[in-house]
């Protein structure tokens, strides 16, 4: 998994019946994301951003490489991986994002809801492609948003879906019922 913070959805993760993750790895060295993941016995590693997206996503692949991952689960992971990893991980690479895509995308989506107004947000499951929180929608769960909500009360509620939603994607994505097809995804 690649993390940058909290890690509230690689706790969620953890606390499911998910027993193949190989590897925590973060561009933040002090994320507490790799508490968590360190707590759970899980082996972490620490990639900083130092030169180019090229370098740094070659070397996020070597380690995930060196630990047997076979596919990239993004969870708060604040990085954009150069196509390289897209290459490599052929519709392997998922990730979660506060919205229903393809609203609001970027790093500021509840924030973005709450000043268009909107009355309904909600969580999507994607897989990566070359653009930022762009590619194949695996699932989809709609929030609402509440007279008097702000960033956080929103986040909030968001984020209780994420960790219901997360999960459940990615087992399902690992027994291979999770995948591409004529472009498509097709969820079993
Ligand atoms: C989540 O809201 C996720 O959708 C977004 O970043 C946040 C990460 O939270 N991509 P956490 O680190 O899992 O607590």
């Amino acid at each position: 998994m690649l993390v940058s913070g909290a890690g509230t959805n690689l706790q969620a993760i953890l606390d499911s019946e998910i027993e193949s993750l190989r590897v925590v790895i973060s561009d933040v060295p002090d994320a507490t994301a790799l508490q968590r993941a360190a707590q759970a016995g899980i082996p972490t590693e620490v990639v900083p951003f130092t030169s180019t997206r090229s370098a740094f996503t070659d070397q996020i692949c070597e380690s995930a490489a060196r630990h047997g991952a076979e596919a990239l689960v993004l969870a708060g992971f604040m990085r954009v991986l150069a196509p390289e990893a897209i290459k490599r991980y052929p519709h392997r690479i998922l990730n979660i994002h506060p919205s229903l895509l393809p609203a609001f995308p970027g790093v500021d989506a509840v924030s973005q809801a709450l000043s268009y107004g909107v009355t309904v947000t909600g969580v999507t499951v994607h897989f990566v492609d070359e653009k930022v929180d762009h590619g194949p929608i695996i699932a989809q769960r709609a929030v609402p948003v509440l007279p008097g909500d702000d960033e956080e009360s929103l986040h909030a509620r968001i984020q209780k879906v994420e960790h219901d939603l997360y999960p459940r994607v990615v087992a399902a994505f690992l027994r291979g019922d999770v995948f591409v097809e004529n472009g498509k995804v097709v969820l079993r």
